[in-house]
């Protein structure tokens, strides 16, 4: 099988990760791979913060109630833009899956954690000193998997797929 098509298939959510550091090196490609992204009209409102700092990924992960493993991540990887951009969520979308599927090729587990008009933006804004004419998009947790996911219920390509017309 093609190795990206490999990658997209075998991607799953990892929220358990061994100690093992993620190299500087290995974190700046993953937001090449971000930046590179497609965006309406060439805008690329999006900009990265990489968080190595277990104490910040602890503060991430304590105001985000479906997001606690962030504290345990290896880093974390923000995704965020101009509010006033009225394609930042798909343009952000767009980079969180690259780099979703660039940690895959590289054997390194990630899961994307809600950043979008939730409850906890402005403390996360606060934590990360983020300005307030931003908006989050996303969290990416990282590290190298220490776990398995279980089967996931997908559904079928017959049941999804309408050909010309649905
Ligand atoms: C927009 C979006 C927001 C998500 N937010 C969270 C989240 O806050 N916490 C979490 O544990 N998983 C989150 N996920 C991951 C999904 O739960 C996961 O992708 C889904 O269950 C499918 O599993 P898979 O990624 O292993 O295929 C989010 C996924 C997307 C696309």
């Amino acid at each position: 099988m093609n190795e990206t098509i490999k990658s997209i298939k075998e991607r799953r959510s990892i929220r358990k990760y061994k100690e093992n550091k993620i190299s500087k090196e290995i974190l700046e490609e993953l937001v090449d791979c971000a930046r590179l992204a497609p965006s309406a009209r060439n805008a690329q409102p999006c900009d990265f913060i990489i968080i190595t700092k277990k104490e910040t990924m602890k503060k991430i992960g304590e105001i985000i109630p479906n997001g606690p493993f962030i504290e345990s991540a290896n880093a974390c990887i923000v995704i965020f833009g101009d509010s006033l951009n009225h394609h930042l969520i798909e343009d952000g979308s767009a980079s969180t899956e690259n780099i979703l599927v660039a940690a895959q090729s590289l054997g390194i587990g990630a899961c994307w954690v809600a950043g979008y008009n939730r409850t906890y933006n402005n403390k996360a804004k606060e934590i990360l000193g983020i300005p307030g004419d931003k908006a989050l998009v996303a969290f990416i947790p990282l590290g190298y998997p220490d776990e398995i996911p279980g089967k996931r219920n997908t559904r079928s390509l017959k049941e999804i797929v309408h050909w010309e017309k649905y």
